[in-house]
Parts: structure tokens; C-alpha cells; sequence
């Protein structure tokens, strides 16, 4: 059975006053939940990762990081390393965000070198990828999708696949309100899990986890996360709110 997930992604939002406040709530809310296979996730600002991980102690609630530089150390002002990740309790990272490949350039080039520091680190990623919306008019996702994961995931071997949880995440309905149907989410889990059985065999497709996001909101989760190739999703807006974010996870 895989492991369903449920992460909130805070993006540039909360100090660390509210970032303790939220988790403290949170705590109280997931504690009456059955999660049975669920894990919740959520990733505050990297300022924040280190109080926020001293506060989900002796929780159900696991704290990530939003993005990580690829190399160990250097001359790269403004970045943050996968040691210094560990060093505060932190071990997974959300990598190519669309946010990032759009406003800070990130390239898929880029992403293959994080996720190899990521697996030499003995840590895990939340891998993103997805397509824009020309692309779905211009009925060119799958090909953007496979070439996104082709480009960053697939000079991996197929033991590595531990480590690596996707969350297809179309960009347009990103922070927009408007959702894949959860028929448009199931057909490109399964389209991922098909390549990924191509590249490597059935073990690594059945047992990767993949996440859909975008404006997924206590309205529609259940649907979404009953498709069969659904695991959870990778939140946003309604990461933000303890009463969305929980209902969200009690959706799973
Ligand atoms: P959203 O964001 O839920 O606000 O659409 C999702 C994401 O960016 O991961």
C-alpha cells in the first residue's frame, strides 16, 4: 500500500510568531484524526524550520523545507545547503516548485543536480513538475510532463525511488481556484506511473507516491484523493488555515 501524503506548502508566508501559533492548533486538530497511513506535512519558511521542527516534536506532523541549493557549500550568497537542512531536523525538501522554475529560473538541469545532493545526503524530495496551460490547450502536457521528469528524475537508479515523492502540480491551477478535474489528475498520475513502469519496472510505479496540487480545497479533496493513482495532495491557499488543512487531511 503506498503512503498517502498530505503537505501544506506556506510559501512566503508566516513569522515565526504564527508559524508556532498554526503548528500548536494543528497539533490538536491532527490528534483527533484516524491517519492510519497518512503522513502530514507541512513547510514553513526556512527562518522558521528550526522552531517549527522543535514544536512538532512528539507529533503526527513532520516539518520540510520549500527549497534547497544544490551544492554542499560555497560562494552562493542567499542559499541554504542540505547540511544545514539536516543540521535544524530537517530531511525532505520540496524541489521545482513552479514558482521557482518561473521566478528564479529554476532549470530542470538545475533540479537533476539538487535531487542527486539530495540522495547523496540520505535525504528525500517532494519533486514538482507540471505543465502551463498552453501547453494543455495546445494538448502538449504528457509530453511536457515526461520530459520534465525524463530531464530531472530519470538518470536515477531504480533504488532511489525511495527517496523521491512526486507532486504533479498543472500551473494553471496554481493559487488560481480553478482544479484539474479529479478525471484530468487521475489520467496523469496514471500516464506517471505507466513512464515511470517504462523506465524502471512496476515496483518502483506502484510504489512512488505522487501528489496532485493546485487549488485543491476542502470542497474538493475527497474527490481528488478518491482517484485510484491519487496519493494526496501538495496544498497551497488552504494550507493556511488549520480548519482547511484539517479537513483537507480528513479528506484522505
Ligand atoms: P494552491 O498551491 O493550493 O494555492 O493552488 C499549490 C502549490 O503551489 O503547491
Amino acid at each position: 500500500m503506498r503512503t498517502k501524503i498530505v503537505a501544506g506548502n506556506w510559501k512566503l508566508n508566516y513569522d515565526k510568531k504564527t508559524t508556532n501559533k498554526f503548528i500548536e492548533s494543528l497539533k490538536k486538530s491532527v490528534d483527533k484524526l484516524p491517519l492510519n497511513n497518512t503522513r502530514v506535512i507541512i513547510a514553513p519558511t526556512f527562518v522558521n524550520l528550526s522552531s517549527a521542527v522543535e514544536k512538532v516534536e512528539k507529533s503526527n506532523i513532520e516539518v520540510v523545507a520549500q527549497n534547497m541549493h544544490q551544492a554542499t557549500s560555497g560562494a552562493f550568497t542567499g542559499e541554504i545547503s542540505a547540511d544545514m537542512l539536516k543540521a535544524v531536523g530537517v530531511n525532505t525538501v520540496i524541489l521545482g516548485h513552479s514558482e521557482r522554475r518561473t521566478y528564479f529560473n529554476e532549470t530542470d538541469q538545475a533540479l537533476a543536480e539538487k535531487v542527486n545532493t539530495i540522495l547523496e545526503k540520505g535525504m528525500e524530495t517532494i519533486f514538482c513538475f507540471g505543465e502551463l496551460l498552453e501547453d494543455r490547450k495546445s494538448d502538449n502536457h504528457f509530453e511536457v510532463v515526461e520530459s520534465q521528469l525524463k530531464n530531472a528524475l530519470f538518470h536515477l537508479e531504480a533504488k532511489d525511488w525511495k527517496s523521491i515523492i512526486l507532486a504533479y502540480e498543472p500551473v494553471w491551477a496554481i493559487g488560481t481556484g480553478e482544479t484539474a478535474s479529479p478525471e484530468q489528475a487521475q489520467e496523469m498520475h496514471a500516464f506517471i506511473r505507466s513512464i515511470i513502469e517504462k523506465k524502471y519496472n512496476k515496483e518502483v510505479a506502484e510504489k512512488v507516491s505522487i501528489l496532485y496540487g493546485g487549488s485543491v480545497k476542502p470542497a474538493n479533496a475527497e474527490e481528488i484523493f478518491s482517484k485510484p493513482d491519487v496519493d494526496g495532495g501538495l496544498i497551497g491557499g488552504a494550507a493556511l488555515k488549520v480548519d482547511d488543512f484539517t479537513a483537507i487531511i480528513a479528506a484522505i
